[in-house]
């Protein structure tokens, strides 16, 4: 009896010594998939001694950590686009943290302004059409899709979903509420069917000729065009992509973001700095591009040749922090155009 709990002492000793004194080991709470954030997490710890684990949930990891409080185990959390990332902050659940390398290499746009987030990759929201009837030069900005030339040639995902929500703010940034609200409609009077589906359900659609022009992130046509379901592969060929308002003088095409931060009361503050360093070097931006067709953030690193095939193009500088905070602006405007 004695000797046990001697045992479970030492196994209970040992832990804690492992977790807060050597700290080769960090938890990560993702919103990112397991396949693809599992290879740079491989490499991370091939360069730098330090053990990942990940707990992966699609939904609630901020709710978690939340009740979790000082007692949570998390140290970084990973997810994707600033309407989620923001959550995080604007719960409190981050630390702020100083890393020179992050402000480095990651534009200021793209970043916290107090240093509690930092995008690790770009994801552009862009227009695909069907390339045998839209010719090019027909739309070239994201106000053309308002244009009633268009009746009933549009699908589109629900408009309350993050990424949707994203490009609204993008565009009451640029016009303010009552502007942008005008070209909300004009768009929804241009579907061709209710809201419905994801961004690949839309190319779905061009391919089954049911519209000619949808809102997508780029990475989906990556995704369609080299899919092992030789279906899939189809719709791709069916479109090209438009990455809109590339005029000179025009705001530029509107990026989101997947971001990361450290949890605010991890015990392992400076190996979580180090993964989210990691990620923005040379090898890590360039596996983004590979594994899931993100544009890198680092802005000493182009993109893959792929994506660059898809069209170069300038990005809206807006910093992203205000997508972010004019979403729930976004959001009334979507509800009341019915999007
Ligand atoms: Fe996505």
């Amino acid at each position: 009896m004695k000797k046990n709990i001697i045992n479970i002492l030492s196994v209970i000793f040992i832990t804690c010594f492992s977790i807060n004194l050597f700290a080769k080991e960090i938890n990560i709470y993702s919103h990112r998939q397991p396949f693809l954030i599992n290879p740079f997490l491989e490499e991370f710890t091939n360069e730098t001694g330090i053990k990942t684990n990940v707990i992966y949930s699609k939904k609630g990891l901020a709710q978690r950590l939340q009740s979790e409080g000082e007692n949570s185990p998390a140290d970084v959390i990973l997810t994707v686009d600033i309407g989620r990332l923001y959550i995080y902050s604007d719960l409190d659940l981050l630390a702020q943290i100083k890393s020179d390398k992050l402000i480095k290499s990651i534009p200021f746009y793209l970043r916290s302004p107090d240093n509690y987030w930092f995008a690790l990759s770009k994801r552009a929201r862009v227009i695909a059409v069907n390339k045998d009837v839209i010719k090019d030069g027909e739309i070239t900005r994201l106000e053309d899709l308002a244009d009633p030339k268009w009746n009933g040639q549009i699908c589109s995902r629900p408009g309350s979903h993050v990424y949707n929500r994203g490009i609204m703010a993008s565009v009451l940034a640029e016009y303010g509420e009552v502007k942008a609200e005008e070209w909300a409609k004009g768009m929804v009077n241009n579907f061709a069917r209710r809201p419905q589906g994801n961004d690949r359900a839309q190319i779905k659609s061009i391919y089954e000729g049911e519209c000619n022009i949808a809102i997508i992130n780029n990475y989906y046509y990556g995704k369609l065009k080299f899919s092992e379901d030789p279906e899939q592969r189809k719709w791709a060929e069916k479109v090209k992509l438009v990455f809109p308002n590339q005029a000179e003088g025009d705001r530029g095409a509107h990026v989101n973001i997947s971001g990361g931060g450290v949890a605010k009361y991890s015990k392992n503050k400076a190996e979580a700095i180090k993964l989210l360093e990691f990620l923005t070097n040379e090898k890590a931006q360039q596996l983004y591009g590979e594994i899931n067709f993100e544009y890198p953030v680092n802005v000493n690193i182009s993109p893959s040749k792929e994506l660059n095939s898809w069209g170069k193009f300038r990005e809206d500088q807006v910093p992203i922090i205000k997508i972010a905070e004019l979403a729930p602006l976004a959001q009334k405007i979507i509800d009341r155009v019915g999007w």
